[in-house]
């Protein structure tokens, strides 16, 4: 069960994710672009949402860990996001790192094989990846991983206040058919 790339780990969550996990959702440099940073009881009920996701679709945001060390370092992987938008319903790949382990290509190498994955696994026809269009560091990933983002899907996200910095959103796209093409 899970996923291995050459450097990371993916794989189910274990207890002792909780406190490293918490560890990052509390820091506001890893959270900049989500609304509010997160306490140690909404990281125990997102990894309970994450677990039962698995559960019932084989796959999730998968705990990351770090060949070399061992260490949890985050989550990339897949999910089914619930508000409401004109793209929905959807599977979205995503990504979020403890901010020592950004800028080793990390995050793309995961999501490749993430891709990969949805594709051939699980037949999925498309995945698509959002965040604010502010997130530059995330649309970069988007982007090394050969998503392509069309400016009429942009969107306004429902779950953030109106006029909030953070409420403009991009939303990127990969078919099954061009991520063959493009493999
Ligand atoms: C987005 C994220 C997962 C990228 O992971 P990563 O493994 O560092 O990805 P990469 O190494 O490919 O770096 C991607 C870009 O991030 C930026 N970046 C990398 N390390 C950085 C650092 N230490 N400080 C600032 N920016 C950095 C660079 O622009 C880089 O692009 P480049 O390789 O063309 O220079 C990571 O930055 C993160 O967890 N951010 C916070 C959570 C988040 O925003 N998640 C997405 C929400 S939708």
């Amino acid at each position: 069960m899970g996923l291995e790339t050459k450097r990371l780990i993916l794989r189910e969550w274990k207890d002792s994710d909780l406190e490293p996990f918490a560890a990052l959702n509390s820091d506001p440099e890893v959270m900049e672009f989500f609304p509010k940073t997160m306490t140690l009881d909404e990281t125990a009920a997102m990894i309970d949402r994450i677990k039962a996701r698995h559960a019932e679709d084989g796959f999730c945001l998968w705990a990351t860990e770090e060949k070399e060390t061992g260490d949890f370092i985050g989550f990339v992987g897949l999910g089914r996001p619930l508000f409401e938008a004109k793209f929905m319903p959807c599977v979205e790949i995503g990504w979020r790192l403890a901010r020592s382990y950004w800028g080793k290509g990390y995050a793309p190498e995961a999501a490749i094989e993430v891709l990969r994955d949805g594709f051939e696994n699980y037949g999925l026809d498309e995945i698509v990846s959002f965040t604010a269009a502010l997130n530059s560091k995330s649309i970069r990933v988007m982007e090394k991983i050969s998503m392509c983002r069309n400016p009429d899907d942009d969107f306004d996200h429902p779950n953030v206040p109106d006029g909030h910095h953070l409420k403009p959103h991009v939303l990127y796209r990969i078919t099954q058919r061009d991520w063959r093409a493009k493999s």
